[in-house]
């Protein structure tokens, strides 16, 4: 069987072990993604039984985590097909998110004896995620020009999860402390990128693509990366229309002006360059551990649909 496939077979047992046909009904709907952590981490400690289990742990904290971000933004889609909080109420969204995650973080005590820093390193990557989700709460409230504001909260909400990941999978390849650390480097930079790249996407990729509609972010009212470089750039009169169409449900001329400006004022083309430049960085600090896989899973994230 394939890695992927057994990480899948894996988390299925672990419900079942839950012995509750409504958790194996509800989670019956659950889509997986790219499953970007769990590649990231067979990467760097290749395909053990142990790095199965540490994959299917990280992919139910990510589900976990989804379940209840989907609540929170009351958003009534996850790639294409609605979400569970839309098909069986935010009540049961919840709970199966608890479900997730208390299973996940029951399994990873497996870890405690022979990799003590494992269960540390995860549970400690939940609790940044979760002030990550908090700080973006928060920053939806107005409209947000900082750029530093935004990273941090992407930093948090996205990229402590595929951190961890790296960092985990490092300790159990045996590696050293320091050569740990790299991986976590890269694995930060790689999680910063991948948010900011999402960020993009919601912006240029149709709405086919995306799952969901176009511009959606702004709509719901996250001035991310783009916005924050466009309202820059803009005078003062602009400036102000932007921030008034910002949380609303734009007319198709509100939304075509926002978008050709994102394009001509170079909004986009910044955004992306960043991505790019911490890709790089991210790739720099694992350079002499020949990782050519690492490189390229960088490389295509960054490069994904455009
Ligand atoms: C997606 O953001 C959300 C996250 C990356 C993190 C969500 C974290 C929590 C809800 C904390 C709770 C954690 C657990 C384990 C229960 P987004 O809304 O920008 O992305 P989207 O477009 O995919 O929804
Ligand atoms: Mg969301």
């Amino acid at each position: 069987m394939e890695a992927l496939a057994h990480i899948e077979a894996k988390i299925n047992e672990f419900l079942k072990e839950l012995e509750s046909p409504l958790v194996l009904a509800l989670s019956a709907n659950l889509q997986r993604g790219k499953m970007l952590r769990s590649k990231l981490a067979l990467q760097i400690a290749g395909e053990s039984e142990e790095c199965l289990l540490l994959c299917a742990i990280l992919e139910m904290i990510q589900s976990a985590s989804l379940l209840h971000d989907d609540v929170i933004d009351d958003a009534l889609t996850r790639r294409s097909k609605p979400s569970i909080n839309a098909l069986f109420g935010n009540k049961n969204a919840i709970m199966l998110g608890d479900v997730f995650y208390s299973k996940a973080f029951c399994e990873l005590t497996r870890f405690a004896s022979k990799y003590p820093e494992i269960p540390r390193i995860i549970a400690n990557a939940v609790s940044t995620l979760a002030v990550g989700e908090m700080e973006d709460v928060e920053l939806a409230k107005s409209f947000n020009d900082e750029e530093a504001k935004y990273l941090t909260m992407i930093e948090h909400k996205t990229a402590a999860l595929i951190e961890a990941a790296a960092y985990a999978a490092a300790f159990l390849a045996h590696k050293s402390r320091e050569v740990a650390e790299d991986f976590r480097i890269y694995g930060r930079n790689l999680g910063i990128a991948f948010q900011i790249i999402d960020d993009v996407l919601d912006i240029i990729s149709d709405s086919k693509t995306l799952g969901k509609p176009a511009l959606s972010d702004f709509k719901e009212g996250k001035t991310t990366l783009p916005y924050i470089y466009l309202y820059a750039k803009l005078n003062d009169s602009d400036k102000m229309r932007l921030k008034n169409a910002f949380g609303c449900d734009l007319s198709p001329m509100e939304q075509d002006w926002i978008l050709e400006n994102l394009q001509t004022q170079g909004a986009i083309a910044q955004s992306i360059a960043l991505a790019k430049s911490l890709g790089n960085c991210g790739i720099e600090a694992i350079a002499n551990h020949s990782c050519d896989k690492l490189i390229q899973i960088m490389r295509e994230m960054i490069e994904r649909d455009f």
